[in-house]
């Protein structure tokens, strides 16, 4: 490879890792499969050793991800937080052996454990008492989440016995039983939010809850798999264990001991079948070298431990019969080619359809229909095709022809340059995309219409009774009560639902128009940084931006729909119809003290919360930026700023002012 390639190459994994790190560890929202990140980031390894010219110390490669959310108090690990490098096959583990026999001289006892796919904490002890809880963060610094720790019934508060350090810590895994996950899948589709994907996320999304009383109400669970201290009881990992169990801890019972690296396979081989029994999930095994003092001898790499690595599972994979590739339009117009298979059985149900993403995809995999493919579950609901047999392809294969018009409406489809999907522009008159939109608005966090649904969306839809969102208000109870499954009662209520939509506040409005990329906090921003809609309206680009938190990308689509005719025409038949297009008095700017200074917010306060400070900016006609830079005029710190942001701050030579300053400021 030519040393410019390399360089190119290398920019790319390392700004898609960063990207798909901060998705999964900072918003609990993965993209990718465990595997194809793992790939990823192995390519960027070797590329980076073969390069050592293009070093970089920000790299992905040189750090463990992170998860820090600044609303909770940042705790600094006593020990780092690290995690394990991993292997996929048995030659990987092989290899991990005779590093481990090379570096003690001597062959040594391995303990193998479950790796319980969850998300990992810290959990400290003082004479028995639990005293926090920490996540993992960036390895370093973690969010305390004790408050929601506190919660978990698996997890002991106070310690049985007596032969316990007087300070330790324990660590383990927060996750998610099979049960518990589909229960509340189940409520959440019943109430019309979306699914979560899986049981790691939702562990890791509800950990990092704001109202422990939520989290008390999901049913998360803890088992402890390592312990650090100063004065632990045993030599022996495996023995600490046992004894932590007696302690109260939740300790598998299916770690076991391991004589040599063959023992080990076995009990790989074991796992990986008998994991489906399993009521919760898992995503390899974790194999680690039984003696603490064997393992300080081994010590740490700047990433892992090299006692222990980590087995990782490949996902399920079946094959079957591609027969047919449907398109479906989504609510924003986004077409998504959808594989139809001959139904086939995979990791505990029945696959008949499975995403195929966007063209690209499509023309990647090489696809032809009756092609014999391979399908596998990752980390996503959805199952997805991730190869072709061509050895098993015959006469019957055909070429896939990908749409050029939109199924539902026959506009001809548009592709943006550098966005993977293509898109139906006919955003007023495609009927999934209205019917989306109508949906979208009548939804609970928009506009949160009593009695209104999916299902009668559809209904009034197909028979003409509505053509847009201002239709709604039109409807009358006698052209409700002839409709299927339509009572007096049920048709009353949805009048009286959708008249009483005309108080939900300005934010939810906006919010509710379903305008591209405004989602609930973006509209909260914009509602109060500018108070009405009339003010938005007329905003400019820079005016647009200079909004904490709102990019090129949302002030743009903004000035789009505000410009456009379907855009302007709804929003003056809303006006007429009488929804609140101004903010609720209470939060209308009470004075302009802060007129033109702009402000970046960090760290923990004393008075106030962060969001509480940021209303008085607003509400005092100053201006909340997300990050800093040369037009800042203040940093309002608190306790446990980042240094970095400190760093930059002085760097750029700009006021930093304390909480009661800022009070001052303000009167
Ligand atoms: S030991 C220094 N044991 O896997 C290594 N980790 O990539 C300490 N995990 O961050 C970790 N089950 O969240 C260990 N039995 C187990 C585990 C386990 C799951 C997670 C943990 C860790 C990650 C490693």
């Amino acid at each position: 490879m030519e040393k410019n390639e390399a360089k190119i190459l290398i920019d790319k994994l390392r700004v898609e890792l960063t990207y798909h790190n901060h998705k999964y560890y900072v918003l609990a929202q993965p993209e990718i499969a465990d595997y194809d990140y793992d790939m990823k980031m192995k390519e960027l390894q070797k590329l980076e050793a073969d390069y050592p010219e293009f070093y970089d110390a920000n790299s992905p490669s040189l750090r463990v991800g992170s998860d820090r959310n600044e609303e909770f108090l940042q705790v600094k690990h006593k020990y780092d937080m690290l995690s394990l490098s991993n292997t996929y096959n048995e030659e990987e583990l092989r290899d991990f052996d005779k590093r481990v026999q090379k570096l003690l001289n001597d062959t040594t006892t391995y303990v193998c454990e479950l790796k319980f796919d969850g998300t990992a904490i810290g959990l400290t002890y003082e004479n028995g008492n639990f005293v926090r809880g920490v996540t993992r963060g960036d390895g370093v610094f973690g969010d305390d989440v004790s408050a929601n720790v506190r919660t978990i019934k698996s997890i002991p508060l106070t310690l049985s016995g007596n032969d316990y350090p007087s300070e330790f810590e324990i660590r383990g895994e927060i996750f998610l039983p099979h049960k518990v996950f589909e229960q509340i899948n189940k409520q959440k589709i019943a109430e019309g939010d979306a699914p979560m994907a899986n049981p790691r996320n939702a562990a890791a999304g509800t950990l990092k809850m704001q109202n422990s009383s939520l989290v008390a109400k999901r049913g998360l669970d803890c088992y402890l798999y390592y312990m650090l201290g100063e004065n632990l009881p045993s030599d022996s990992h495996y023995e600490n264990l046992q004894l932590a169990k007696k302690w109260g801890f939740k300790i598998s019972e299916h770690a076991k001991k391991a004589d040599n690296i063959d023992k080990v396979i076995e009990y790989i081989e074991y796992w990986d079948k008998e994991r489906r029994n399993l009521p919760y999930d898992i995503d390899g095994i974790v194999i680690k070298v039984d003696s603490l003092s064997l393992q300080k001898q081994l010590g740490f790499t700047s990433k892992s431990p090299r006692w222990a690595i980590s087995y990782k599972f490949k996902a399920e994979r079946v094959s079957t019969k591609l027969l047919s590739v449907d398109y479906q339009v989504g609510r924003t117009g986004a077409i998504t080619p959808v594989a139809n298979l001959e139904p086939v059985f995979l990791a505990g149900t029945t696959v008949k359809r499975a995403s195929l993403h966007n063209a690209d995809q499509i023309e990647l995999l090489g696809l032809k229909i009756n092609d014999q493919v391979y399908v596998e579950k990752g980390g996503e609901i959805i199952p997805k095709i991730v190869g072709v047999d061509e050895a098993l392809r015959d006469a019957s294969a055909q070429d896939i022809n990908y749409i050029t018009e939109c199924p539902e409406c026959g506009t001809s489809l548009v592709r943006v340059e550098g966005e993977a999907k293509h898109y139906c522009p006919n955003e007023f008159g495609c009927p999934p995309q209205i019917k989306g939109k109508i949906q979208h608005f009548i939804s609970r966090k928009a506009m949160n219409i009593d009695g209104l649904g999916e299902e009668t969306i559809d209904l009034l839809f197909s028979k003409g009774l509505i053509k847009d969102i201002a239709g709604l208000y039109d409807l009358k109870k006698e052209q409700l009560t002839p409709l299927e499954r339509m009572g007096e009662k049920s048709a009353e209520n949805i009048i009286k639902g959708i008249e009483a939509s005309k108080n939900v506040p300005f934010e939810k409005v906006l919010y509710a128009l379903g305008i591209r990329f405004v989602g609930e906090t973006v509209a909260k921003k914009l509602a109060s940084a500018f108070g009405s809609l009339e003010k938005l309206k007329n905003a400019t680009f820079e005016e647009l931006v200079d909004v904490e938190e709102i990019g090129d990308r949302i002030a743009q689509s903004v000035i789009q729909y505000f410009q456009s005719e379907v855009g302007k025409d709804l929003v003056e038949k809303l006006t007429q119809i009488g929804l609140q297009f101004e903010m609720a008095e209470d939060n209308i700017p009470k004075s302009n003290i802060l007129e033109g200074k702009s402000f970046v917010i960090s760290g923990v306060f004393e008075k106030y919360s962060r969001d509480e400070l940021k209303d008085l900016i607003n509400n005092n006609g100053g201006k909340n930026t997300g990050s800093l830079s040369a037009k800042t005029d203040f940093l309002l710190a608190g306790d446990k700023m980042g240094p970095a942001k400190l760093e930059k701050a002085q760097k750029l030579g700009l006021k930093i002012i304390s909480e009661d300053e800022f009070l001052e400021m303000i009167g």
